[in-house]
């Protein structure tokens, strides 16, 4: 073996693929998943009144922000844990309960943060084969060995838009181990209307095994704050509070988020909107000829394979809309290369992707 000539970092970081965020120099930006309609107006003016006091530190326990969590959404303040995005929160888990030589299990076209913060500590990604882009609890049960620590399941999942029901998520976690963690990534909980669907809250307040996440940077659209939450069970908060930076929330987004949480009205009407153009642009992309994954998410898998006028070739549809101005996000990395993902935005950027997608496959 040659000696090293610089530092050399542990085993597993190598092997990161380092996450590519959806690309941004464009003027239609539907590459990342951002709220359509922006923050509330009420989330901005917070933000701006902390102008004056950016020479404080924030509050370290966030305590203000876990109150309205907890006030708005029936939860103990206490077992509730913020984050800098739920991506710090994922990276925390990971460092707190694997190592080398443990495994993290997800499902085969789940969010790729989880096998990058799996790596990043030197522990080993598993993958479960999913069933029509569904994550398959049988699957996931079958490839839990005494190594699993952590079993993510991003609910819906990104990028596919599906879910599991609250009965197949109960079914999934009857079937770890006591000492096997559970963490269900609802980031895109506040879009779903379905009744079958739970963020899983239930299994948090009944379970020592069961973390839930959440994020600002969706329907709150406060990305650019990096701020999430998870709920947890108190030994697990009390875990995540000994790893997690004094001050891991800045005061700006702490505001911000309390002031996203009062304007219900805001949030509705996003969760409506998105509701609305999903399943038009879903209806209409279908009637070009292309395959539209359904999904209760705000965002859209479409599918170019098998598009008639053999036009299925979906790098260059992107590149075709990008041309345009246009923003989506090329999959190969989540083994998905002939779909493109689409975030719903404001009615006149749907309607501008449907008419570009149609030049597109008639050109
Ligand atoms: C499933 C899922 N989890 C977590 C995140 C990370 O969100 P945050 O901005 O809170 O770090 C995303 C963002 O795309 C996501 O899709």
């Amino acid at each position: 073996m040659s000696t090293p000539t610089a530092p050399v970092p542990r085993p597993g970081i190598l092997d990161i693929a380092p996450y590519i965020g959806g690309e941004a120099a464009g003027t239609i930006r539907l590459a990342s998943n951002e709220g359509a309609l922006g923050p509330s107006p009420k989330a901005v003016e917070a933000y701006k009144r902390l102008a004056g006091e950016i020479h404080r530190y924030p509050d370290g326990g966030s305590t203000e922000l876990r109150k309205a969590l907890g006030a708005r959404f029936g939860l103990d303040a206490g077992r509730i844990v913020c984050g800098a995005g739920s991506d710090e929160l994922i990276g925390l888990l990971v460092r707190a309960y694997a190592g080398p030589g443990d495994e993290v299990l997800y499902s085969q076209h789940g969010f790729l943060m989880y096998p990058i913060a799996a790596k990043s500590v030197g522990a080993t990604p598993v993958t479960a084969p999913e069933t029509d882009l569904t994550a398959s609890v049988d699957a996931l049960l079958a490839r839990v060995t005494p190594r699993t620590k952590i079993v993510f399941v991003a609910n819906p999942n990104n990028p596919t838009g599906t879910f599991l029901t609250a009965d197949e998520l109960a079914r999934l976690h009857a079937g770890l181990p006591a000492t096997t963690l559970l963490v269900i990534d609802a980031a895109y909980a506040e879009y779903v209307t379905r009744n079958d669907y739970s963020a899983g809250v239930e299994l948090v307040e009944k379970f020592t095994n069961v973390v839930m996440l959440r994020t600002f940077s969706k329907i709150f659209a406060l990305g650019a704050l990096r701020l999430g939450w998870g709920y947890c069970p108190a030994g697990v908060a009390d875990v995540l509070n000994r790893v997690r930076g004094p001050f891991n929330v800045s005061a700006a987004a702490q505001a911000a988020g309390v002031a996203a949480l009062e304007d219900v009205e805001f949030m509705e009407r996003s969760r409506a909107h998105n509701e609305q153009w999903r399943e038009w642009f879903s209806a209409e992309v279908r009637g070009l000829g292309l395959t539209v994954h359904p999904s209760i998410g705000n965002f859209v898998l479409v599918d170019f394979k098998g598009a008639a006028s053999g036009k299925d070739d979906a790098e260059k549809a992107r590149l075709f809309l990008k041309d345009r101005g246009i923003l989506v996000r090329q999959m190969p990395s989540y083994g998905l290369p002939t779909c493109l993902r689409v975030t719903i935005g404001r009615e006149d950027e749907m309607r501008t992707v449907v008419a570009m997608l149609k030049e597109f496959l008639a050109g």
